[in-house]
């Protein structure tokens, strides 16, 4: 059991929206009332790195990963220390020194933002995929990600696009028409100043450094030693996608842009789970857990988070005990996360469609 939380802000958890998120207090509260100190943590899906947040509040190291550019950009914002300055200064020496390079011209993006702020976002796109190793360009990358598109608000905005959703990217031939068809014209939003009240509101606290992301996919077992070679992990707290759940790079497809994917959407999920069918899936996770038991110690605990989407037939409790079998895991316990009751479910955040909620289990499995 850890006793004290570091000091810390939990503000830097929302820093960017992203699909299926599983609420912060899921992987705090098992890290609060059951880890011991020192112990490590790994994600093998870490998403948006709610898993990576909770391990650095409650200050322990970890490692999460995953195969989406957006997710292991957002994730690696979450680890940074760094001061509200030096991401300002950042940003002004970028949007000083820079030239913005390949800035897309389609109607789309005519619509989508203003001339001068997606010259901005170019250059800051640029000096991104130029380098961005630093805390400074990490944090400000996870802020300038954020802000990139979501409602249109009056006073101060907060978002750089034209009116848009937040958590997903709009398809561009139907925000076009959207925009058109109702006299929505970008606006000349101020991107330092967007920029200079999100910092403030993430990264005005700050706690040791204690994780690691990495961009890779989990199938591949390389992907998920650890950073330094003897440490093993003591917990796996992660979330896999949902069986039929195949477009997270397609629907953060401007982010995607942002961290140097295509101007265009991206259909191809490469490095994704595969869900051409329920074995397949089954046998992708199967992978994934054998490679995390390859580096977990003896008596590591594994906790998921599993659940259903309404629009294919398959039943997640099977899928996931399927997956687990010839994994080296055993299942100990499943409970259920609680149904229907909204905004604790992670599929409420990607269907957009009120559809029969489908229950979410947390299973909890040690090495066999
Ligand atoms: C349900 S989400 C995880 C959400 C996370 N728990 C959070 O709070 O943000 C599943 C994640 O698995 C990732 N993913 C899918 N296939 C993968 C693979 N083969 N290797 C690594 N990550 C993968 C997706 O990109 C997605 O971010």
């Amino acid at each position: 059991m850890i006793n004290s939380l570091q000091p810390s802000n939990t503000a830097l958890n929302g820093i960017c929206p992203y699909f299926t998120m599983f609420p912060l207090d899921f992987p705090l509260n098992i890290l609060k009332r059951r880890a011991r100190e020192g112990d490590v943590v790994l994600d093998p899906f870490c998403g948006r790195g709610t898993t990576n947040f909770a391990a650095r509040l409650v200050g322990l190291r970890s490692l999460g990963v995953d195969s989406s550019p957006v997710a292991a950009a957002i994730t690696a914002s979450k680890l940074v220390t760094v001061s509200v300055e030096d991401v300002l200064d950042e940003a002004r020496r970028i949007l000083t020194e820079r030239e913005a390079h390949h800035i897309p011209a389609s109607e789309f993006w005519h619509w989508a933002f203003h001339s001068t702020v997606l010259d901005a976002l170019c250059r800051f796109r640029g000096a991104f995929l130029e380098d961005c190793t630093t805390n400074a360009r990490i944090a400000l990358r996870g802020i300038v990600l954020g802000a990139l598109h979501g409602p249109k608000q009056k006073t101060f905005p907060s978002y750089f696009s034209n009116q848009c959703p937040r958590t997903y990217a709009p398809k561009p031939a139907y925000a076009t028409r959207f925009w058109q068809g109702r006299g929505l014209v970008p606006e000349p939003v101020d991107v330092l100043a967007v920029i200079e009240r999100r910092a403030k509101r993430y990264y005005g606290a700050s706690s040791d450094i204690t994780g690691a992301v990495r961009l890779a996919d989990s199938r591949d077992a390389k992907a998920l030693q650890p950073e330094i070679p003897e440490t093993r992990f003591d917990w796996v707290i992660t979330s896999p996608p949902y069986y039929g759940m195949r477009t997270y790079i397609p629907d953060q497809w401007l982010r995607n842009w942002f961290v140097g994917g295509s101007e265009v959407v991206d259909y191809t999920n490469r490095d994704q789970v595969v869900h051409s069918s329920p074995d397949d899936f089954a046998a992708n996770l199967r992978q994934v857990w054998r490679n995390a038991e390859n580096v977990c110690a003896e008596d590591a605990k594994m906790v998921i988070r599993f659940g259903g989407i309404t629009d294919r037939r398959a039943d997640p409790l099977n899928l996931i005990k399927s997956s687990l079998s010839d994994s080296g895991w055993r299942i100990t316990t499943i409970r259920e996360a609680g149904s229907a009751a909204e905004g604790k479910r992670q599929a409420d955040a990607f269907l957009r469609t009120k559809s029969k909620p489908m229950v979410e289990y947390d299973v909890w499995a040690t090495r066999q």
